[in-house]
């Protein structure tokens, strides 16, 4: 888990470090103008559309629109973890990550060394302890598990009885493999079951899941508890032991049960990996599309495998950037990917999940079922409840292709153009953006010259009586001016940073990747005064008609709303 890193730390290494370098040593680039431009690493292109600008110290595809600083690029290109990606950026620059301890719930790396340590030695012991037991390699070898698959994922055995695991009784208490006793005693967590390590991405052992071998005993699995290295919300089983097996990983199908990772690598499909008995959640499909493009979902053909897809497709929308590709694979009635694979083989399971369906179609399919297409009236149903769904797709040529794909279902065009016009009204107007991508507004040119040179706010009051007007993308602009108030003399790339995670980020990155038509200092600033000259006017235009329209309706002013009035109607 993330130990917590001070932000005065991230600011000074993104100073210090070059993106440029930082890329170039993993995608070539070439200088044309002031930036640098390669063909983009994150989707499939012939003429070069990634960006990556020096002074502002990120990247910037225009194809894709995949965006960030070099944290960012770690995190994407290398799929790096968070503090991965500031460690290796430190290494780079000789400087020594500090980490904050005891703040909050957060604590440091380095104070779970002992709880790493007893996880490790744990896992040894029930490596150990399988060789020893006949029950527990009989019922492998009746699941078809060979030696060699054991191995890589490091099964174990926990021997029956309540005080066989060594090591030191808090350390292991604390890391959830024993029990204590209201007399202060300890026993074993698990007793006579079959151990399958969970493993992080460094590979280090955070947690086991054990299945019973006695058909008596119950819970069929039982998991370790959360700790403070174990969030089953977070991780995944077989991410480890997939990227160390396999380099170039083109689908990762993702099953519901340790047992399916394994019979699935049994039978050489080495690309699988699990949930942990829990419904999978957008965190761990982000983590697993940064590993692959394509990912696989496996579920049984029964009414709970359907409602396991559907969470999925949900939980999918937000992240389907661009080549990222999201197929699901319903299995006959009462097979799981683990009875299914044995049965017709690895090929053959690779086969057919190249016929699985497909993100779009799934949706279509769902939303379409209850659907009389030739009604106009379900029709607008459908559109309804299409509309929630689209909204989350990040990305308008995939949002393009999905309305395409309505056309072509529906046989309506007339239809689908209402549903674009309806959707323009719609609170959320991502879902059809008709404005061509590089329209210059007076909001957005101002935020892409404090972008490229943040002290241009030195001289900007707040400007917070702007916030009440409703000029589109004021309050971004706003919350830069006040970031860099607080901290004057704040680099462009730490002012970026500051929005890592936010809902503003993606869209703060294209801001700045656009290019205005000056650069000389003089110009930026000239230009800067007459955006804000503008914002002004649009501003002090909205109130006086808002002044005049409750004049007119014949309602009074307030005071204040006099005196407003006054003033605007005498000073411009
Ligand atoms: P399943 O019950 O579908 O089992 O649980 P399975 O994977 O097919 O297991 P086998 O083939 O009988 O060995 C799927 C997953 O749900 C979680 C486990 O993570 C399991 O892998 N689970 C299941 C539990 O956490 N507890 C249980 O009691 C059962
Ligand atoms: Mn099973």
């Amino acid at each position: 888990m993330s130990g917590k890193i001070p932000r005065a730390f991230i600011d000074d290494l993104l100073n210090r470090i070059d993106i440029v370098e930082v890329i170039d040593t993993r995608v070539p680039l070439k200088k044309k103008g002031k930036e640098y431009w390669a063909c983009c690493p994150f989707h499939n292109e012939k003429s070069a559309s990634f960006s990556v600008s020096q002074n502002k110290q990120f990247y910037h595809c225009f194809g894709c629109q995949q965006s960030g600083n070099a944290i960012g690029f770690l995190m994407d290109y290398e799929h790096m973890e968070f503090v991965e990606a500031i460690e290796s950026l430190a290494q780079m620059a000789g400087l020594e990550v500090p980490y904050e301890r005891g703040q909050g719930p957060i604590q440091t790396d380095r104070g779970f060394e002992p709880m790493y340590a007893v996880l490790l030695q744990s896992s040894e012991f029930y490596l150990a302890q399988l060789k020893q037991n006949q029950d527990a390699v009989t019922y492998l070898r009746q699941r078809g598990i060979s030696g060699e698959t054991a191995r890589d994922y490091a099964i174990g055995f926990a021997p029956p009885g309540w005080n066989n695991l060594p090591g030191e009784r808090k350390t292991l208490a604390e890391a959830g493999m024993i029990i204590e006793k209201d007399d202060g005693q300890y026993y074993d967590r698990f007793r006579n079951r079959l151990m399958f390590p969970i493993r992080d991405r460094r590979g280090r052992t955070i947690a086991f899941g054990g299945r019973v071998i006695d058909p008596e005993d119950s819970p069929k699995y039982l998991n370790s508890p959360e700790t403070p290295i174990f969030h089953k919300g977070g991780e995944i089983y077989g991410l480890f032991e997939l990227k160390k097996a396999v380099q170039q990983i083109e689908q990762i199908f993702v099953t519901e049960g340790y047992m399916d990772v394994i019979a699935l690598a049994e039978h050489d499909v080495k690309t699988a990996v699990a949930t942990l008995g829990t419904a999978i959640n957008n965190a761990q499909i982000e983590k697993l599309f940064r590993v692959s493009k394509t990912l696989i979902f496996c579920f049984d053909g029964d009414s709970a495998g359907k409602k396991a897809a559907w969470r999925s497709l949900e939980q999918s929308l937000v992240s389907l950037k661009e080549g990222r590709l999201a197929r699901f694979l319903f299995l006959p009635e009462g097979q799981d990917p683990d009875t299914y694979v044995r049965e017709i083989g690895g090929e053959n399971f690779i086969k057919e999940s190249k016929s699985a369906i497909t993100l779009t179609d799934y949706l279509f399919d769902e939303l379409l079922a209850e659907t009389n297409i030739s009604s106009r009236e379900e029709r607008g149903h459908f559109y309804d409840k299409l509309r929630p769904y689209l909204d989350q797709i990040p990305l308008q040529s995939m949002k393009d292709g999905m309305l395409s794909e309505v056309e072509k279902r529906v046989k309506v065009k007339l239809d689908v153009r209402m549903l674009k016009g309806l959707n323009a009204q719609h609170p959320t107007p991502a879902f059809v953006r008709t404005m061509p991508e590089t329209r210059w507004t007076p909001t957005r040119l101002a935020i892409n010259l404090l972008l490229q040179k943040p002290s241009l706010a030195d001289t900007t009051g707040t400007l917070h009586e702007l916030a009440e007007s409703d000029i589109p993308g004021i309050n971004l602009l706003l919350q830069l001016l006040d970031l860099i108030h607080e901290e004057p003399g704040i680099s462009t790339q730490n002012l970026l940073d500051r929005f890592r995670g936010n809902e503003h980020e993606p869209h703060l990155y294209k801001l700045a990747a656009m290019q205005p038509a000056m650069d000389d200092e003089q110009s930026i600033e000239l230009m800067f005064e007459n955006c804000l000259q503008q914002l002004q006017k649009k501003y002090i235009h909205g109130r006086r008609a808002l002044l005049i329209d409750k004049l007119q309706s014949g309602e009074a002013l307030s005071e204040t709303e006099k005196r407003e009035h006054k003033q605007l109607f005498t000073k411009h």
